[in-house]
């Protein structure tokens, strides 16, 4: 195999792509990538369901630093699992300065899922990370180091100063990294701070340096990228506002259509062709889970593409089954309706949203939903009068947003996506001992083509049969496509 994959499965976040998917990608050859936002709060929940299968034990139990996995152990398993009725113990949100437990918590969980995703083969292993999630970063990818993660992908910011983390890191050095704080003056220090070797229990050898793949919407970021980022930068992951999860707003004022989702232009096409003149590979995403739009991006000079949405709907994907299936029905009769949501996350990206009845998709079931906000991960830093830093959601309850400097019309059409991502993976949160939060699931919007994937009279399909059909073409028709399987292997060998 060449040195970079053909095909990359999308980071899908929350724990969409757990380590069973990235496992099952990587072991084709391709590279299958570990989703990194909020672990610690997966992990913490993995365990309060008693980790029946005892797959978080033996992550734990590879932990270089036993102590410290011991501890998390501790404060969260509980044997046999929690009540169904019972809540989940929330572990506190991230903040500019952690307190050393949530730090160890990060570390923990970004190495047990990326150990878990490389076990039993030795091909490589990435992990995905929001660049707006910032407070996690630098424990984060340090535990994902501690696991041999062999590429970090990073989208949803500006990550000019991951690559120089990530070689301070591979030697276990000191690393610090700024944080976003609205409203910040000249002269504010918000810097993160993190030294591995107050954590370590014993010396180290240095860790190999993960390759570095940003993910960009256009040109213009994909050159900045180069130029300015404080470290070397593996390859650019581009992604179209076709793809599933949050997508770059238009350029210039939004403008919505008369369904009320915005309205993409000429000015964000990205060319192809100049992309090929940055010299470093690429790969393209947003509607390329197809073996003719893999062929198409080959053609184009790109190194291959990154799928999200076809990976989401196979057997292995961390997407709730229930889900699952009601979509894949809507989509077999080509039903499925994906609406790109330009208010619902927090965050301020346009965020695509797949209807489902019984999902926070429909604006009657979420207006029945308490505006409670305990989890925090979309949180905005922001520059308190007194100099210091708070944290506002908003998706939280309204009065909480203003009183924090919020603005009304900022909070208008936002939902808890926190709550609602942990739901579709299948750990909601109880409230009262009754209510139970539902899911918003997110996919590309070519939804209705992933039935494609499925063989004849089969309603499951897994991982590697995706990666089979695109690099060889659909089941139904084994033959066609077969031109690409060539194309691939010259581009491969
Ligand atoms: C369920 C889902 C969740 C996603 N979450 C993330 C994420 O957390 N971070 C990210 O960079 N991209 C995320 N994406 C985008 C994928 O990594 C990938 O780039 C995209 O799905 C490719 O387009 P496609 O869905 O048309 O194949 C998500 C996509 C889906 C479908």
């Amino acid at each position: 195999m060449s040195e970079y994959p053909v095909i990359i499965q999308g980071g899908m976040g929350i724990g969409v792509s757990n380590w069973r998917l990235a496992q099952a990608v990587s072991r084709t050859g391709q590279l299958g990538v570990v989703s990194g936002t909020a672990l610690d709060q997966i992990l913490v929940r993995r365990l309060q369901d008693g980790d029946p299968q005892g797959h978080m034990r033996r992550g734990l139990d590879a932990f270089p630093f036993p102590a410290m996995a011991e501890r998390v152990w501790r404060a969260y398993f509980i044997a046999g699992g929690k009540a169904h009725t019972e809540p989940y113990r929330v572990a506190g949100s991230l903040t500019k300065d952690n307190p050393r437990h949530l730090v160890e918590l990060c570390m923990v969980s970004n190495f047990v899922e990326v150990f878990l995703a490389r076990e039993g083969h030795k091909n490589p292993v990435g992990i995905n990370y929001m660049e707006k999630i910032q407070t996690a970063h630098l424990p984060s990818i340090y535990g994902a180091m501690l696991a041999g993660v062999r590429y970090v992908v990073m989208g949803a910011g500006i990550p000019l100063k991951i690559p120089g983390v990530l070689d301070r890191l591979a030697q276990h050095q000191p690393v610090e990294y700024n944080l976003h704080v609205t409203g910040g003056l000249e002269g504010d220090d918000f810097t993160m701070h993190f030294d591995p070797h107050e954590f370590m229990e014993q010396e180290m050898v240095p860790l190999t340096r993960p390759g570095f793949l940003p993910i960009v919407s256009s040109n213009t970021l994909a050159s900045t990228m180069l130029k300015k980022a404080n470290g070397q930068v593996d390859g650019l992951v581009v992604e179209m506002q076709t793809a599933g999860g949050h997508n770059a707003p238009p350029r210039g004022k939004l403008q919505l259509s008369e369904a009320g989702e915005p309205i993409y232009g000429e000015r964000d096409a990205v060319d192809i062709a100049e992309l090929c003149e940055l010299g470093v590979p690429f790969w393209l995403a947003g509607g390329y889970g197809h073996p003719e739009k893999l062929r198409e991006a080959l053609s184009q000079g790109a190194t291959g593409v990154q799928v999200g949405t076809a990976f989401e709907f196979a057997e292995e994907s961390g997407l709730r089954e229930d889900y699952k299936q009601l979509l894949m029905a809507k989509a077999v009769v080509g039903n499925g309706h994906v609406f790109t949501d330009p208010v619902a996350s927090p965050t301020g990206f346009p965020f695509k949203v797949a209807r489902l009845e019984g999902t926070y998709s429909e604006p009657e079931d979420y207006a029945a939903r308490p505006r409670i906000c305990d989890l925090g991960f979309l949180r905005e830093p922001y520059r308190t009068p007194e100099g210091g830093i708070g944290y506002r959601c908003a998706a939280e309850p309204l009065s909480l947003y203003l009183a924090k400097g919020g603005k009304a019309e900022e909070a208008v059409g936002r939902k808890c996506l926190c709550n609602a991502l942990m739901a579709n993976v299948g750990y909601p949160q109880v409230r009262n001992g009754q209510r139970v939060e539902q899911g918003i699931v997110t996919t590309g919007d070519d939804l209705n083509s992933v039935p494609r994937f499925l063989s004849q009279g089969r309603s499951h399909y897994t991982a590697a049969e995706v990666v089979e059909a695109l690099l060889h073409g659909y089941p139904e028709d084994p033959e066609q496509n077969r031109e690409c399987g060539f194309l691939l292997q010259t581009t491969i060998a």
